[in-house]
């Protein structure tokens, strides 16, 4: 599998499931295009893909504002050119009791987890369409399998995401581009260790008895974005550990 020859943007790549998927990407020849809400963890990414030999850029930005998107895109195309392979992981998880749940509460978790990827797809899509392949793999959640509860907006977010893969990966499916997404279960990041107080108790109920790694979704990540998942689309590629299969 390369990337040789390919650029790449990774949002909310400087941090956890993004900081690995552009980490892997890099490794295997790609140009990325690290953005990230964060400057500096975008790029202490980029020192990590430079110092492994890769190359890239950090780009400082908010993935879910028109204006920041079309920065952003602006900046990518000028210092690395046009993108064919687009990480949609930006996002955010706030748990909130359904009772409590606020209408701003809705309105930010939508924003962030489904806007965010719909205005950076449309802000790529262009130069995937220019040049007849392209790979888009979404970072949905295991949460929208499972069901769970004070997560009702992110759930409703992230099952939006899914419904939005599966719409693209039709549409453009005659255009050499796919669409996928991976719905992480229980990986061990930053934010993971914000929402979960006792890590070592939720791993030890899981089958394999570990939480997932960020490298464990950009290795599945790094799959469905390469010329060997051609004829993979619209698809949803669990990496939980054997948690849930469906
Ligand atoms: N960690 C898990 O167990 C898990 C489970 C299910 C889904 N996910 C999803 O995986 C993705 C990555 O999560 P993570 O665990 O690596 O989280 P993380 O908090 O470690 O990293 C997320 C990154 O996204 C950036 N970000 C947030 N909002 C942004 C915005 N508006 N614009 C640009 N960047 C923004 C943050 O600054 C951060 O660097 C998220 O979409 C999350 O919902 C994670």
């Amino acid at each position: 599998m390369t990337f040789e020859g390919r650029n790449a943007v990774v949002t909310g790549g400087g941090s956890g499931i993004g900081r690995a998927c552009a980490i892997v990407l890099a490794s295997k020849g790609a140009t990325v295009a690290v953005w990230d809400l964060n400057g500096a963890g975008a790029e202490e990414t980029l020192g990590m893909i430079r110092e492994a030999g890769g190359k890239g850029i950090a780009v400082q930005g908010d993935s879910a504002e028109a204006g920041a998107v079309a920065d952003a895109a602006e900046r990518t195309h000028a210092e690395v050119g046009p993108v064919t392979i687009l990480v949609n992981n930006a996002g955010i998880t706030k748990y909130r009791a359904f009772v409590d749940l606020t209408e701003d509460d809705w309105d930010e978790t939508l924003q962030i987890d489904l806007k965010g990827p719909f205005l950076v797809t449309k802000a790529i899509i262009g130069d995937m369409l220019e040049a007849g392949w392209g790979r888009i793999v979404n970072i949905s959640s295991s949460s929208t399998q499972s069901g769970s509860p004070n997560m009702a907006h992110y759930i409703a977010a992230k099952g939006g995401v899914i419904g939005f893969t599966k719409a693209l990966a039709t549409e453009f499916a005659d255009k050499g581009i796919t669409a996928n997404n991976v719905p992480p279960g229980f990986v061990d990041t930053p934010l993971m260790r914000r929402n979960i107080s006792d890590p070592a108790a939720v791993a030890a109920r899981m089958p394999m008895k570990r939480s997932g790694q960020p490298e464990d979704i950009a290795h599945a990540v790094a799959y469905l974005a390469s010329d060997e998942a051609a004829y993979v689309t619209g698809h949803t590629l669990s990496v939980n550990g054997g948690r849930f299969f469906n």
